[in-house]
């Protein structure tokens, strides 16, 4: 549904769930395209607080009071949806059958049953859905589709992602995420940026994966606290170092944090995606090989490089070309911007997007699937096609 706004005006946004990730709906502010109207989370603190640094009038406590209060009178046109992972499907589905447009957090949701009826309430309402992965505007994963596009390395066979979740003990086992019931498991709350990622660049959706791994480090750690009270960053600390030393640890701690998969793409395409979170650095290493040379990246911030390797050669540390990364500036705050933006423009004028909600339930199918592979012993597990009548809808 379009935001019906005049070209110029002001786009009204709520904020649901105003916790660590809230800060994104900042990037929506300034130049006069939106403001925030209303946040909405059950944590008094969290909704104070967020409710003042948006200098926003309405404050809720639940999604439901949100679509009650716009359907009589309070003006909202989308929601940044920026709750944990376990409540996406239910305020999804609710805001979108209200018709307010939806920018939607990764995972889309915790189970595939979920993912698609959040398809199918944007396929049903007509209202707008957009999910964050953000990952598809970082300057890295663009600098490798585009020398992909350009053919520099012929068709895409494998695909190999190395993941070095460096801050993980502080990120995901100090609070909900580390809760398989809250969560699912990190090779979906963290490895669906990837897995999206890997789909991108290869052109095609995982059917069937394999995986191995387990909880190896953060389950032996006894000293735990229940942080509810407080947010990610003010437990932060790069001094928390080597992981075994890490204090105040969720209660309930039964995700993996070693996860190994491997992939098989509708397309043919083989791919494989480790993901660590006990490694002392924290980034991402892509290898991309084709049937006419290889990419590599080094680094996945600004300053990072891609490599292309496309003339036989032995060892060649610096290949044949190289690209520099430009753009990610402190993480992936501009990744955010250039997200946030395309988000605004899709609520106004419905345009193409770069993100997908079609290939972001595609990532949580893949993610769900391996993770029952890692939990099953490593048995091979099929990924549960979208319904193809819903997505030729979106
Ligand atoms: N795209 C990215 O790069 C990125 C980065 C970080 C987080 N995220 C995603 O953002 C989401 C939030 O993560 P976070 O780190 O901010 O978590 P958080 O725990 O810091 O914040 C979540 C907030 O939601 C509130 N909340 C809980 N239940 C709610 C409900 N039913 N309705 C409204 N609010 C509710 C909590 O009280 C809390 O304030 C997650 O889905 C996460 O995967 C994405």
């Amino acid at each position: 549904m379009s935001a019906n706004r005049e070209p110029g005006s002001e786009l009204r946004l709520a904020v649901v769930g105003a916790g660590a990730r809230s800060a994104i709906a900042r990037h929506a502010l300034g130049s006069g395209a939106a403001r925030i109207v209303a946040v909405v989370d059950p944590g008094s603190n969290a909704r104070l607080r967020a409710a003042e640094a948006f200098e926003c009038d309405s404050a809720f406590e639940s999604h439901g009071e949100l679509i009650a209060a716009s359907a009589s009178g309070l003006d909202v046109d989308a929601a940044f949806v920026t709750s944990p992972d376990d409540t996406h499907a239910e305020i999804a589905v609710a805001l979108l059958h209200a018709g307010i447009a939806v920018y939607l957090e990764k995972p889309l949701a915790i189970e595939v049953a979920d993912a698609d009826a959040i398809l199918a309430a944007a396929a049903e309402s007509g209202t707008r859905l957009y999910v964050g992965h953000n990952m598809r505007h970082m300057a890295v994963v663009r600098t490798m589709r585009d020398i992909i596009l350009r053919g520099e390395i012929g068709q895409v066979k494998a695909i190999w992602c190395r993941h070095f979740v460096g801050n993980g003990g502080d990120y995901y086992f100090k609070d909900w995420h580390a809760d398989r019931s809250r969560a699912n498991g990190l090779l979906l709350q963290k490895g669906a940026h990837d897995i999206d990622v890997i789909h991108w660049l290869a052109g095609g959706t995982s059917e069937l994966v394999t995986g191995l791994g387990g909880l190896t480090l953060y389950g032996g750690i006894e000293d735990r606290r229940d942080n509810s009270d407080r947010t990610m960053p003010e437990w932060f600390s790069l001094d928390s170092w080597p992981p075994l030393s890490q204090t105040e640890l969720n209660p309930v701690i039964d995700v993996e944090d070693l996860s190994m998969i491997t992939m098989r793409l509708d397309n043919g395409v083989l791919a494989s995606y480790q993901q660590c979170h006990y490694t002392p650095d924290y980034w991402r290493n892509y290898t991309v090989i084709g049937t006419a040379g290889r990419l590599e990246n080094f680094g996945d911030g600004d300053g990072a490089v891609v490599r292309v390797w496309n003339r036989r050669t032995l060892y060649a540390e610096h290949g044949d070309a190289e690209y520099p990364v430009r753009g990610d500036e402190g993480g992936h705050d501009d990744a955010d911007r250039l997200t946030v933006a395309e988000f605004l423009a899709f609520v106004r004028d419905g345009i193409a997007t770069t993100t997908s909600a079609v290939a972001a339930r595609n990532a949580v199918a893949t993610a769900v699937a391996a993770t029952e592979s890692i939990r099953a012993g490593g048995a091979p597990h099929p990924v549960r096609p979208v319904d193809p009548s819903i997505a030729a809808r979106l």
